[in-house]
């Protein structure tokens, strides 16, 4: 019997940009300001340096920068960029950041918007994008993944602030009738183990008038209770990776590149040994950037399509993690 015919809308990966402070802060640097020291830090993390934001390079410029270079490897002009979607916790403005991008970028003809989902947001930011363009509203998307978390980490507590860089990636897609290279995905959240990493609002409490309160805006540095972060990663990314390849019939030994957000090496051998998948398919920058939250997968990848090791048709099954909490998978096919 003959189905109906349904034209379905694709997703197509064009290009990638990234961006990084020129500020390098090594472990050494840390060192002398907090008891640590380089061979505690890279052992247990992985991480050598991180970047660091001077007042020129905040969260919009880095943003910018990187979805310029995005735009830079497709060959659009920017007037027919439909949608920007900017992943960040950390925007220059609450009220949101991603229309300055969008007027920095002079793409006059797109929506440009936030989504917040600390180290995820990348992942549901592309999710969020992607179904904008297979359900038929856009065209084209930028999707950036942009922190400056260097604002928010309390300088003095060596447990979290060893982990912690600035940075920006971005991803060029584009919908196509031709067909579909985004595979699938999953997401998921739980608010209930949400206490376990915070950038909590400060809820100093002042008053208008009497009897009239307000609690004052500003925010007190990143809360992070490190071990159990670590324990929700390893047990849940190779879970929600499992269920994706179910659902989408591809199965780990199919996958060319893993690319876990990168938070700590250890996370990502650890997922990589429980999906059996080689080291040597697991793509990792963190040495050189630390955890950058929601620009680690853009970055990665940038990186990896630029010195070529990640190819046209490959299959990347990425996995975004972290605060809320949440977590998420996607697999795609570059190109
Ligand atoms: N330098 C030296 N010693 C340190 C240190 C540092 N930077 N940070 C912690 N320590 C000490 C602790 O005080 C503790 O000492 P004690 O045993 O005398 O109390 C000891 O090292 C072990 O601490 P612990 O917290 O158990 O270390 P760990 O092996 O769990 O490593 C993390 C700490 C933060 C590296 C690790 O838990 C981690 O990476 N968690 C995930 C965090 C993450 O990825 N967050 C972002 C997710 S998006």
């Amino acid at each position: 019997m003959e189905g109906i015919k349904v034209n379905q809308i694709g997703v197509s990966f064009k290009g990638t940009g990234s961006f990084v402070p020129d500020q390098i802060l090594t472990n050494q640097k840390i060192s002398q300001r907090v008891d640590t020291s380089d061979e505690w830090i890279k052992s247990r993390t992985g991480i050598s340096e991180r970047r660091i934001s001077s007042l020129e390079d905040d969260v919009t410029e880095m943003g910018y920068r990187a979805a310029l270079a995005a735009i830079e490897m497709t060959d659009w002009d920017v007037k027919t960029v439909d949608l920007i979607v900017l992943a960040t916790s950390t925007p220059n403005d609450l009220f949101g950041s991603a229309p300055s991008i969008q007027a920095k970028l002079g793409a006059s003809n797109a929506v440009a918007f936030d989504l917040t989902a600390a180290c995820s947001g990348f992942l549901f930011a592309l999710i969020t994008a992607s179904q904008f363009l297979k359900g038929g509203s856009f065209k084209r998307a930028i999707v950036i993944g942009a922190d400056q978390l260097s604002s928010f980490v309390d300088w003095n507590d060596r447990r979290s602030c060893i982990l912690f860089g600035d940075g920006a990636g971005a991803l060029a897609i584009e919908a196509t009738s031709e067909f579909d290279n985004f595979i699938g995905f999953d997401m998921q959240t739980d608010g209930e183990r949400g206490s376990f990493l915070n950038l909590p609002s400060k809820n100093i409490k002042d008053s208008i008038i009497d009897n009239i309160d307000f609690l004052s805006g500003g925010f007190s540095p990143i809360q992070m209770n490190g071990q159990e972060v670590y324990k929700f990663a390893v047990r849940e990314v190779p879970i929600i990776l499992d269920k994706l390849f179910k659902k989408t019939n591809y199965s780990s030994g199919e996958v060319d590149w893993l690319l876990l957000h990168q938070a700590n090496q250890r996370i990502l051998d650890s997922v990589g040994d429980r999906l059996k998948i080689p080291r040597e398919k697991i793509l990792s920058n963190l040495e050189k950037y630390g955890n950058t939250s929601a620009a680690t997968i853009p970055l990665m990848m940038d990186e990896a399509i630029k010195n070529n090791r990640i190819k046209q048709n490959d299959i990347i099954a990425m996995s975004g993690f972290g605060a809320g909490l949440s977590w998420g998978a996607a697999l795609i096919k570059w190109g």
